[in-house]
């Protein structure tokens, strides 16, 4: 359920593949996989790290810690099962880039 909108930028802010950015008061990563903007939680669920240095293999990021994997075309889901990293949508509107509130 999207309670709402946030606005965190616009497109050509997040021209890098990864961009951190403070929103509702949590950092969140977004991320650029091939060309589509994801967002999620900005710590590996694992340990806490920030996930700004992840590796990137098509949708899949993979912390730099210990390696957990996680598939953004899949909500985030970890590859092994172990916890997902919590994700947020986004939309681009006018130029603008918004992700939604946690819900
Ligand atoms: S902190 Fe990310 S895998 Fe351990």
């Amino acid at each position: 359920v999207n309670r709402g909108w946030l606005k965190i930028g616009l497109e050509e802010d997040f021209a890098a593949d990864l961009t951190v950015v403070s929103a509702g008061g949590e950092k969140i990563l977004i991320c650029r996989l091939a060309g589509t903007l994801y967002a999620c939680s900005a710590r590996c669920p694992h340990a806490g790290i920030s996930m700004k240095h992840a590796e990137i293999e098509g949708t899949i990021l993979t912390c730099p810690l210990h390696g957990w994997r996680f598939d953004m075309g899949e909500a985030g889901a970890e590859i092994h099962g172990y916890r997902g990293l919590a994700t947020r949508n986004v939309k681009i509107e006018a130029g603008a880039v918004y992700v939604n509130e946690q819900s």
